[in-house]
């Protein structure tokens, strides 16, 4: 007779992704805000060259507003990526922005178009970038079963639990040893799916 066990509901092992999600949440409020500032940039400059000039003045201040924006946004990012699971990348990307910023600063006043333009262009970009992966779903902790997992297990009749009496599948039998493609109850891989 072919006996069937249920594998245990095994948790993965803890990757840090996803752990506290929760921590993602000032950087969810305040990059949307950063991305804000730097997407009214262009609109400001357009605004100028359309003839409104006072809109230059705005530019610059807001240019100013975002270099302690993006420096908070950066340190926001750390605790996001540890331990809120957030890519690792956004925290690089946060802290290539501070670098961005500053350099962006010193090209508008320079009227440095040919740096100015794409890198005001590039840090638009790269804030969405941040912001949506701050967004991003958490991995949860715990991973659910493979969805081709099988629920019960085929065992041949040798599996670990012996017996067909009242302890029908309590009993360890100690000669047994997991062969490929089973789920191991007890030692080294203790409730690990195959991978
Ligand atoms: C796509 C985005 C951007 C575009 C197209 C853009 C364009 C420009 C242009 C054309 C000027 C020179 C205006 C002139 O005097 O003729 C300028 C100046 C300036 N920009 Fe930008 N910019 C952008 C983003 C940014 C960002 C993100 C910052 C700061 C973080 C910034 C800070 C400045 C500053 C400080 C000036 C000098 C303002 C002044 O002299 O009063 N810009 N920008």
């Amino acid at each position: 007779m072919t006996r069937y066990r249920t594998p245990p509901a095994a948790p993965l092992p803890r990757t840090g992704r996803g752990r506290s999600p929760g921590w993602r949440w000032p950087l969810r409020v305040w990059g949307p805000i950063v991305t804000a500032l730097l997407w009214t940039q262009p609109l400001l400059i357009g605004l100028f060259l359309a003839g409104e000039f006072d809109r230059l003045a705005a530019h610059g201040m807001v240019g100013g507003i975002l270099v302690l924006a993006v420096f908070v946004q950066f340190l926001l990012s750390i605790p996001a990526w540890r331990p809120g699971g957030m890519h690792g990348a956004a925290v690089a990307v946060a802290a290539a922005m501070v670098a961005g910023v500053v350099v962006q600063i010193v090209a508008g006043i320079q009227r440095n178009l040919g740096v100015h333009v794409p890198l005001g262009v590039t840090l638009a970009a790269a804030g969405a970038a941040v912001t949506i992966c701050a967004w991003w779903p958490a991995r949860p902790a715990t991973a659910e079963q493979p969805a081709n997992a099988p629920h019960a297990v085929p065992d041949a009749g040798a599996g670990p639990y012996t017996g067909t009496g009242p302890d029908a599948g309590t009993v360890p039998n100690p000669d047994w040893v997991p062969t490929s493609g089973m789920v191991p109850s007890s030692g080294t891989d203790s409730g690990q799916w195959p991978r």
